[in-house]
């Protein structure tokens, strides 16, 4: 019988930080006597300041849910820490020792968590590498080495490019896991599942019966305390747009992979990112808004007020896109993405929006004579209600919706909007898992699919870079101002065209 394999290790870089405090203990300890035990990991912090292991598990304890609370002191005992500086190559030797003495010791699979600041990602990958703790063989199962790198990863083309060049010097893109947490959602894994296993949609999903599709991240919240000098420098189109709201994009209009294999799977979304018309910059005032919030009417700060914002910003709180995919399926059909701050609500969520039946024989507009009525079905300019919408809601709920007509009970042909409704909680009984934890179990098991590949960073942040360089030459869209708890600007309305209807509300 072949040896079971030694335990991995997982080494997190900031492990003093927000994000490991947050969400990696609470997703490991998750994740602790569920997928994975004390046979399968052990777990070392990084970071600068001296503490000793205890001390460390008591910190860390103070973040965990009161509900993951028996499974975290189950795991504590295997959580360890060492002070070090990642940048430094003697630091990252001490590192390797102590890695050494950990169970698994040299033979354990580690993988290297960067929950970093950016501009040490490079750095970081550098030191372990010249003390020969990235090296590994080809086709290697046990003693693998690999590492996730937080986002931001650019902040625009130039630098994604650079960052992947610096990494590639010393590890294979199959070491890399560039991590996007939405892609760990449940929701949004299954806007897959939906699309491919399910044959009643997939033969309408294209420009001929999709009219549009819109997609937003809304968010109630300001700039989150602390975070404001780290936002001023980046703004919605880096924060929201390029990364996380383009990876949605992308699983809703890629074309079907081969298999569910990674390499499949990624390489449909880069085919579909690189589809993304540019914007023209003489023109991106026609197809971009953008924003920032200003005082609200419940005594909510203006975005300039906020701790760490420059004074003079001219960062945006707030964007909407009218984007369109140059492909066959998709030729013609707008995508319209918004994104903001400070909005009346939080939500998150897909609306594809089907094109109306080429007659009309229901609830036609009254007082209209036959000649009149065909004339404005011919310009499309009757904007009766789209009876069929598909919704997927990403957050907070996580549910789909399909709204269509039905007849009114009554003795005339009146069509109602009547829906089917299906939500995750009420039909699994549970919540689905938070994304790190899903994200956290894909790494160890060596499977990328749900991670970013150096060349879909260098896709999305292509058309990014083209809406950022629109706005800073040619007749850049004015960066308006919407009260804070708003809707957004108005302009943003205008992004719909004709009777293509309006944002959603959630
Ligand atoms: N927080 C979030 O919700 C969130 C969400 C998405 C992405 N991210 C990304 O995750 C990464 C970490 O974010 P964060 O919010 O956790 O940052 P943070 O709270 O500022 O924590 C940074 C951590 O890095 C350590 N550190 C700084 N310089 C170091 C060095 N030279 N060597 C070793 N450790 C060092 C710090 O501890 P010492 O000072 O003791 O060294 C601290 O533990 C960033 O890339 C961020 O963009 C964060």
């Amino acid at each position: 019988m072949a040896d079971p394999s030694p335990p991995n290790q997982i080494v997190i870089f900031g492990a003093s930080g927000d994000l490991t405090r947050r969400k990696l203990i609470p997703a490991l300890a998750a994740l602790e006597g569920r997928e994975l035990d004390e046979a399968d990991f052990s777990v070392l912090g990084v970071a600068r300041r001296e503490k000793s292991d205890e001390s460390f598990r008591a910190e860390l304890a103070i973040d965990v849910p009161e509900e993951l609370r028996p499974a975290y002191h189950r795991l504590a005992p295997r959580i360890h820490y060492q002070a070090a500086d990642a940048s430094d190559v003697d630091s990252m030797r001490a590192l390797g020792a102590r890695l050494d003495e950990l169970p698994g010791g040299p033979d354990a699979g580690r993988l290297f968590y960067l929950s970093l600041k950016p501009d040490l990602f490079g750095p970081t990958v550098e030191a372990l590498a010249e003390c020969g703790l990235l090296a590994m063989r080809e086709q290697e199962t046990q003693s693998w080495r690999r590492v996730v790198i937080e986002k931001p990863f650019g902040r625009d083309l130039e630098s994604a490019r650079a960052l992947n060049e610096h990494l590639h010097r010393w590890l294979r893109e199959d070491q890399i896991y560039r991590i996007d947490h939405y892609l760990g959602k449940e929701t949004v894994q299954n806007l897959l599942g939906l699309r491919f296993h399910n044959a009643i949609f997939e033969p309408l999903w294209n420009r001929h019966h999709v009219e549009l599709v819109q997609i937003t991240v809304a968010e109630d919240i300001g700039v989150e305390r602390g975070r404001g000098g780290y936002y001023d420098d980046t703004g919605a189109l880096r924060d929201m747009l390029q990364n996380h709201m383009l990876q949605v994009l992308s699983l809703v209009a890629m074309e079907p992979p081969a298999s569910l294999a990674p390499e499949a799977v990624r390489s449909q979304k880069v085919e579909l990112l690189r589809a993304l018309r540019c914007a023209d910059p003489q023109h991106v005032d026609e197809i971009s808004v953008r924003a920032r919030y200003g005082a609200g009417a419940n005594g909510e700060a203006a975005y300039v007020d906020e701790e760490g914002v420059a004074f003079g910003s001219q960062t945006e709180t707030f964007i909407a896109v009218r984007a369109e995919i140059d492909n066959w399926r998709w030729s013609g059909v707008p995508f319209l993405l918004r994104h903001g701050k400070r909005m009346a609500k939080r939500f998150t969520e897909v609306q594809v929006q089907f094109r109306t039946p080429p007659i009309q024989l229901f609830n036609r507009p009254d007082g209209l004579s036959a000649d009149e009525y065909h004339r404005r079905l011919r310009e499309g300019s009757l904007c009766e209600i789209r009876p069929n919408v598909l919704t997927v809601s990403l957050q907070p709920r996580e549910a789909i919706r399909l709204s269509f007509g039905v007849k009114q009970p009554g003795a005339s042909m009146v069509m109602a909007p009547a829906a089917l409704d299906f939500d995750y909680r009420e039909h699994f009984g549970k919540a689905p898992a938070d994304a790190y934890e899903r994200l956290l179990l894909d790494a160890l098991h060596g499977d990328q699919t749900l991670f970013l590949r150096g060349d879909e960073i260098e896709a999305s942040w292509r058309y990014a870079d083209e809406v950022l360089e629109g706005w800073q030459g040619g007749p850049a869209p004015p960066l308006l101002e919407y009260p804070a708890g708003s809707w957004g600007p108005s302009e943003a309305d205008a992004l719909f065209h004709g009777c293509e209807g309006g944002w959603s509300r959630g």
